[in-house]
């Protein structure tokens, strides 16, 4: 989509918090796009940023190869604002002075105000000091010449301001919910510094792509796969608004979605929303597929394979005059690729279900949420009339239970996995408990136990329950469930799910586990 008038350049120096800066950028109402910090100045130029924000990084100022801030971003006329590493690269090339600190900073530290200013003011709010969050191992002992030094930190400058050339700094994180007020902050260099409306909106947004898809495709056809997972199901409503009848979607039921997945995605799509919509129902060749198939990533690549052979069917058979390939795609999508084609992201598993796809079905490409983040989807999903229960359901990897089976898949297996799941699922909900985890299934153990059952000895399966507390995925908590629900769930499971005698919980956070098994 083409981006809006009024938009922040976040240019990424390689902070963990790069993307949270951009998420409350956009919850403050500014559109913003996050690029490597070595983005040419041609692209910056056509970008026209209202402002930039140089974020963190691992690097220190101090190192002879340290990733420098751009030309254009001290010079271009768009204000600009360091933050921790973008202030100490600041300061490295402004002329400041810079040393390796003798105490490293991480975490909550307290700044003491030193000059009025309408960046700080606001977040100060009359005080004197203003708790905020550290993360650096330099720090700036002299401010550059013609900056002001706004607020300090054990007497060091902590934030700073160059007012002619509306260039600023801050040696914390406002973006992080520890730092207080932090998003006043942001939302004043937004505001009142670079003078930006912040009126980029949900509403806005479906205005807007929708007279562009519509420009875009004019009156061709459109394909899209669902999965029945939020990222597919927002694209086909906003896609469907768009081109109505020229949207045709497919559903490929691989054998491996959750219980009651397909139906309630028919139920949605086509009935409630009246979209073209084929299902293909190939679990068997699916599962055929993944016959002898133990090894996780062998397993992701046959499934992957299949689903593109299938979908290559249908769409030659749904919609054979179809242009376009439209795909779910959201912003950390986009900018984790990138990560990972630079080669700086080690691979422990491949997320990207089907590469590949594009290139295959030579068709024009559409991602028409390529630019948002996941509770920008929701909140578009909601606007768009799409279901609560759909939008809230836990992510559900594009393999679907074949990586909650660790070894061998078949259908019998699937089938096991997919009720003891669905069982976890109702005692969640029933409990209330769901809303506070962000993920929880129930995965098949390629082992087997001796149990009792009556008087019967018995030797079945074992069933792990996973649940994890997270807000972005990358890390996770196992969450701490009620005793009594945990119980009642292991106990329903082992006495309606033939074939399962044992129930176990899985209390590993991540790192060192991942959220699946495979
Ligand atoms: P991990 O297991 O890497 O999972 O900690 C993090 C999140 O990603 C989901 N996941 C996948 N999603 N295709 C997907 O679309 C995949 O192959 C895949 N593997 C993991 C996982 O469910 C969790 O939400």
């Amino acid at each position: 989509m083409r981006p809006p008038a009024e938009k922040i350049l976040i240019l990424d120096f390689g902070s963990q918090y790069t993307q949270l800066i951009a998420r409350v950028t956009r919850e403050l109402g500014a559109y913003c796009e996050i690029h490597p910090c070595d983005i040419s100045p041609q692209a910056a130029a056509e970008f026209a940023p209202s402002g930039i924000i140089l974020s963190g990084g691992p690097d220190s100022a101090l190192a002879e190869d340290a990733p420098q801030i751009p030309e254009f971003a001290l010079s271009s006329g768009a204000p600009a604002l360091g933050v921790c590493y973008g202030m100490q690269a600041l300061a490295a090339q402004l002329g400041g002075t810079l040393r390796q600190s003798p105490r490293r900073e991480y975490g909550p530290a307290t700044i003491v105000r030193a000059a009025d200013s309408v960046l700080l003011d606001a977040a100060f709010a009359g005080e004197r000091e203003l708790p905020v969050w550290m993360s650096h191992g330099d720090e700036i002992v002299k401010a550059p010449p013609g900056f002001e030094v706004l607020a300090a930190s054990d007497g060091v400058p902590a934030a700073m301001a160059h007012w002619e050339r509306k260039i600023f700094g801050l040696q914390f994180h406002p973006e992080v919910s520890h730092t207080r007020n932090g998003r006043e902050i942001l939302s004043r260099f937004l505001r009142d510094i670079c003078g930006m409306r912040c009126e980029w909106t949900a509403p806005n947004f479906i205005e807007a792509a929708v007279e562009d898809i519509r420009a875009r495709v004019g009156g061709e056809k459109v394909l899209l796969a669902l999965s029945g997972g939020v990222d597919s199901a927002v694209a086909a409503a906003l896609l469907h608004r768009a081109v109505g009848g020229n949207l045709i979607c497919v559903l490929v039921d691989n054998g491996l979605l959750r219980m009651g997945e397909a139906a309630q995605v028919r139920e949605v799509f086509s009935e409630r929303f009246g979209m073209e919509l084929t299902v293909a129902d190939a679990a068997e060749r699916f599962f055929a597929a993944l016959k002898g198939a133990e090894e996780p990533e062998e397993k992701r690549r046959r499934i992957g394979r299949v689903f593109i052979e299938v979908f290559e069917e249908q769409a030659a058979a749904a919609g054979a005059e179809a242009q376009w390939l439209a795909q779910g795609t959201i912003y950390p999508d986009v900018v984790e690729s990138a990560k990972a084609a630079s080669g700086k992201a080690a691979a422990i598993k491949t997320h990207h279900n089907v590469g590949g796809l594009p290139e295959r079905l030579k068709l024009k490409l559409i991602e028409p949420l390529r630019e948002l983040f996941k509770d920008e989807v929701r909140r578009l999903g909601t606007l768009l009339g799409l279901p609560d229960s759909l939008l809230h359901r836990h992510p559900f990897p594009g393999p679907g239970l074949a990586v909650r089976i660790p070894g061998e898949v078949t259908p019998e297996r699937a089938e096991i996995a997919r009720r003891a799941d669905a069982v976890f699922m109702e005692e969640l909900r029933a409990s209330g408990c769901d809303a506070a985890v962000a993920q929880a299934f129930a995965v098949l153990l390629p082992v087997r136990s001796v149990g009792v059952m009556g008087d019967f000895r018995t030797y079945e399966n074992a069933v792990c329950l996973r649940a994890v507390t997270t807000t972005d995925f990358m890390t996770a908590d196992w969450a701490r469930l009620p005793d009594d629900v945990l119980a009642r769930a292991a106990s329903r499971i082992v006495n309606e799910v033939a074939g399962v005698n044992r129930v176990l919980y899985d209390i590993t956070s991540k790192p060192p586990a991942t959220v699946e098994w495979e």
